[in-house]
């Protein structure tokens, strides 16, 4: 497991934790959460009180007025009274009235974007989140991507998925949004703090559906705009070998091979390089550049015996560096 992925897990740790103990959700970090978080405590505390104002006296009666001899009756029924149907009819239409109007504003608030949000594009594909920056020309992917954005400005998210169905949920945001591959869906949020909020995939889709995590990170503006300078820069001049390594998590290749010799849903990238591989096929490959490469951007063509043909193109998704970069690695892990 990467770096990346234990830094979310101890996010994770610090998520959790609830402001105080009659708050139910986790901290609330964006604009619209009063949108959620007001109709749910509303509708939690009220429901809460007409359960104890039901069954609290429901129970004192059983008790108080129970039977306790078999010869004894009831003196009269009641069995009509005007104000108490009027005030039972009037008194929840109020309520589910006020619940309906609450929601509805807060749904409208949540659906609409404001039209000076920023755009990025999410990616989901199994089992990691791409996240793209047209303007600044960078992206972001890989399980445990940080993905940073600027407080106090209004971001869109359009999304889309290369494989099944995916689910885009930040919970400090209250957002949540299915990713789904035939159309674009959207959400938008604008955080009002600084700091790292978990991302989820809520939708199950497939075996490492739970590691499909990244990081929100909110910064400063000023912040932003540095990381943007410095991930423009990132890979120039950072050996292949190291670029590689970086990669490594970056690209997800982490979800399903290891750089220990464990064994995962792929071979592990130790001690690959310049191995016979026997294939499903029957034919025997050397683990070399081009095998590397051909795996790379055409992994369905050469599969190793014993493993099922899992793994999505990279083709469009790496330059020639990044290749490159990826074989070195490979070929430091002896
Ligand atoms: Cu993607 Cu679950």
């Amino acid at each position: 497991m990467g770096m990346a992925m234990e830094n979310v897990k101890d996010i994770l740790k610090t998520w959790l934790p609830i402001d105080g103990a009659w708050s139910w959700l986790p901290h609330a970090s964006s604009v619209t959460t009063a949108a959620v978080d007001g109709p749910f405590y509303f509708l939690l505390w009220t429901c809460i009180g007409l359960f104890l104002l039901v069954i609290g006296p429901m129970v004192f009666f059983v008790i108080r007025y129970r039977r306790k001899s078999p010869s004894q009756k009831a003196l009269s029924q009641m069995d009509h009274n005007q104000a108490m149907e009027v005030a039972w009819t009037v008194l929840p239409f109020i309520y589910l009235a006020i619940l309906f109007y609450w929601g509805f504003v807060g749904f409208l608030h949540m659906y609409k974007a404001p039209s000076d949000a920023k755009q990025l594009r999410v990616i989901g594909q199994k089992w990691q989140w791409t996240v793209e920056y047209p303007e600044e020309g960078i992206s972001v992917s890989g399980q445990g991507a940080v993905v940073v954005v600027p407080i106090g400005k209004p971001i869109q998210l359009k999304m889309s998925s290369q494989d099944v169905i995916h689910s885009f949920f930040i919970p400090n945001f209250r957002v949540k949004q299915d990713v789904l591959p035939g159309r674009y869906t959207s959400l938008w949020f604008e955080a009002t703090e600084e700091g790292e909020f978990p991302i989820f995939c809520t939708e199950y889709c497939g075996d490492q559906h739970s590691n499909m995590m990244a990081i929100l990170k909110v910064v400063s503006m000023e912040q932003f705009l540095d990381w943007v300078d410095k991930m423009k820069n990132a890979d120039q001049g950072i050996a292949l070998k190291d670029l590689g390594e970086k990669l490594y998590t970056k690209k997800g290749c982490n979800a399903c091979h290891s750089v220990d010799g464990s064994p995962k849903l792929a071979p592990s990238f130790k001690g690959m390089y310049g191995k016979k591989e026997k294939l499903t096929d029957g034919r025997t490959v050397l683990v070399d550049d081009d095998y590397i490469k051909k795996s790379i951007l055409d992994p369905a063509a050469d599969v190793v015996m014993g493993y099922q043909p899992v793994m999505p193109t990279f083709q469009g998704q790496v330059s020639e560096r990044e290749i490159l970069a990826l074989t070195e690695y490979i070929k430091s892990l002896k």
